[in-house]
């Protein structure tokens, strides 16, 4: 069974998810930007962080990439917004589904899991996406709000973590699950 563990990850919290996961399966991770060979995989799994609801380097990796029959891909999302709302999984869902052709995205396995965000971190470009977002999110009446935008009104200006490798044990069955099928 050939398994690789592909990732993008801006500010290292989809990264680590990857390489605790790869820690976990003894499943080799790699940035997307290395590019590496796919197509003689069994098992893709593919972890990218949200950005203005676009999974990192998620469009770029898969384009050119069509499934072959038995070959496996699990999609996981990492984000600031809690993946238990189901608001935010349906957002995250609409949002793959702008990115990956249909066929693809019907066979992926989906799993969210939440990061964090580090305002100190951030780029001169995200920091100043995120004020102008908080700006015009502020305007909206809290009962109006997303979960998602409560999300990113709550954690403006701070530091937040919700990085939770509990959260890696159903993609681990799933994987560990497709080397017995
Ligand atoms: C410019 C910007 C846009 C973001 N957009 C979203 C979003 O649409 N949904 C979400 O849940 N989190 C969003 N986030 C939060 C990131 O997904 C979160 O920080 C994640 O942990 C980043 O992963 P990384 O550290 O691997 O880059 C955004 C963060 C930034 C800086």
């Amino acid at each position: 069974m050939k398994a690789i563990i592909l990732y993008g990850s801006r500010y290292g919290s989809t990264r680590r998810y990857a390489e605790e996961l790869s820690g976990q399966t003894g499943i080799p991770a790699v940035s997307y930007q290395q590019a590496p060979e796919l197509s003689g995989m069994d098992t893709i799994i593919y972890l990218g962080g949200l950005y203005a609801g676009g999974v990192l380097g998620l469009a770029k990796t898969l384009r050119s990439f069509s499934l072959q029959d038995g070959q496996k891909l699990i999609l996981v999302t990492v984000g600031l917004a809690d993946p238990g709302e189901p608001e935010n999984q349906n957002n995250i869902r609409a949002s793959l589904q702008r990115q990956l052709p249909a066929k693809m995205l019907d066979r992926a396995k989906l799993f969210h899991l939440r990061g964090g965000i580090d305002y100190q971190k951030l780029s001169f470009g995200h920091r100043a996406i995120m004020k102008l977002l908080y700006q015009s999110l502020r305007r909206t009446p809290p009962e109006k709000q997303t979960a998602e935008n409560r999300a990113l009104i709550e954690t403006y200006g701070r530091q937040a973590d919700f990085t939770d490798f509990s959260a890696l044990e159903p993609i681990i069955q799933e994987i560990e699950g497709g080397f017995y099928v």
